[in-house]
């Protein structure tokens, strides 16, 4: 079949590396893609977010299936705009998104679904969200109640730092309009994973679980950035803890989707917090995540394109997933001085020493192609994914690909999968 991925960054790059294994895929288009996706796939030079233009393309080059990345086109109805028109396109539906787009939807869902959450308050004037935050005092995370790339989350152990984050989102409106509306949440102490899952609305199954580094400093300091790293799989979330994350999380957020008349389809993404009280949600998202997506697919086994047709068609009954048993880690390469600010344009060299190699994948998050020369384009540059046989090889084969590539300003962590071997020695 004719696929077409949507979007250009590592998540899509890991998407499109996995479609190019696919024995079902012919011709493989990306939009935009970027210079690494452009080794494996046709890039097609439209915006993830130009509904008419893909939808064109969609219908001209008989595209079988489209698989949307990000978030923002799914938050537009590009889905809905494409299955309207006929064309078979995996993710959810524009009601359905708002999982992810609008946090105070989720929390509600949540609530009357028993969804185990951290509680929280919602609030559209800074002068009852700072009251608030005096009577119930810190710590407390202070959230934009919108989309603001995985960044309008900031975790407050004062109450003077949440005063002055509500200051920033509503009154200076950091996050432009995304900080019109902001949750007040409950800080929720213990460990993170992500439990991404496939579902056609009816069947769900869980994606191997994993593990994102959001902040972006060594030991989980500093400010929250899109992800500095991931591994799969993630020993903390054993056979016993999925098990709970599907039945107290995963099932009962797919039929309330349903039963509120806004089925969900696509992959459903819940970001966890592992408490002493069993595993409470953080954020569902409406996507793969990224750069967990860099780590999941590696270790998956099935023809990628065959699940995402399964997935549109209500059909998820008839697949079962196979994983690869090794580990991967993927290190990001960022752009000094990111979440904040940073130069691009850098040239980037070694790309060619890890091309072709069975065990460490360079996947391109933000390049772009300069005179015929591989530079950085933005934050979270590219993400080095390394498999091992275990947690402990998949990070030293990282670390040791990480120091293949070399750009001015290169910054990554050097603590990637650390929590796992923690578990695992
Ligand atoms: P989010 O964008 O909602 O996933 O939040 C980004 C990051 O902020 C999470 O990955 C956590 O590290 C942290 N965070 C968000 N909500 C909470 C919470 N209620 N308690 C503790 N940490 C949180
Ligand atoms: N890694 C976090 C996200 O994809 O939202």
């Amino acid at each position: 079949m004719n696929v077409l991925v949507i979007g250009g960054g590592g998540r899509e790059h890991a998407l499109v590396w996995a479609l190019r294994r696919a024995p079902s895929v012919q011709t493989l288009y990306a939009a935009p893609g970027n210079p690494g996706i452009a080794q494996s796939a046709e890039c097609v030079p439209l915006k993830a977010t130009d509904m008419d233009g893909l939808a064109a393309f969609a219908a001209d080059h008989r595209v079988d299936l489209t698989i949307v990345g990000p978030e923002a086109p799914l938050a537009a109805g590009l889905v809905d705009r494409f299955t309207a028109l006929g064309l078979r396109a995996f993710g959810p539906s524009r009601a359905a998104a708002e999982i992810e787009t609008s946090k105070a939807f989720a929390k509600a869902l949540m609530k009357t679904t028993g969804i185990p959450t951290a509680d929280y308050q919602s609030f559209t004037s800074p002068d009852e969200a700072t009251a608030y935050v005096r009577r119930h005092g810190a710590p407390v995370v202070v959230k934009a109640d919108g989309l603001a790339a995985g960044k309008g989350v900031v975790v407050c152990r004062q109450v003077d730092d949440a005063i002055r984050t509500i200051q920033q989102m509503m009154v200076e409106q950091v996050f432009g309009a995304a900080g019109t509306r902001i949750v007040v949440e409950d800080y929720l102490a213990g460990e993170e994973a992500s439990v991404l899952a496939l579902t056609d609305g009816e069947t769900v199954i869980p994606l191997i679980p994993s593990q994102d580094h959001k902040q972006v400093f060594d030991g989980d300091r500093g400010p929250n950035t899109g992800g500095m790293g991931a591994y799969a799989p993630v020993p903390v979330v054993d056979e016993r803890c999925l098990d709970e994350i599907m039945a107290r999380i995963l099932v009962p957020a797919v039929r309330a989707m349903a039963a509120q008349g806004r089925p969900y389809r696509g992959v459903l993404y819940a970001g966890l917090m592992l408490t002493a009280d069993g595993p409470k949600v953080i954020e569902f998202n409406c996507r793969f995540g990224d750069p967990e997506t860099q780590v999941i697919v590696p270790l998956l086994k099935n023809d990628l394109a065959d699940i995402a047709v399964a997935v549109c068609e209500g059909d998820l009954s008839r697949v079962s997933l196979d994983w690869h048993s090794s580990a991967a880690v993927c290190v990001v390469l960022a752009s000094g001085g990111y979440p904040g600010k940073y130069e691009t344009s850098k040239p980037i060299s070694g790309l060619d020493r890890l091309a072709g190699l069975d065990d460490v994948i360079v996947f391109h998050a933000d390049t772009a192609l300069k005179d015929g020369q591989v530079v950085t384009d933005g934050g979270r540059v590219v993400g080095v994914t390394a498999l091992g046989r275990d947690i402990r090889a998949a990070i030293s084969r990282a670390y040791e690909a990480v120091d293949q590539v070399a750009f001015e300003g290169k910054y990554f962590r050097r603590d990637i999968g650390q929590k796992a071997l923690a578990r695992v020695s």
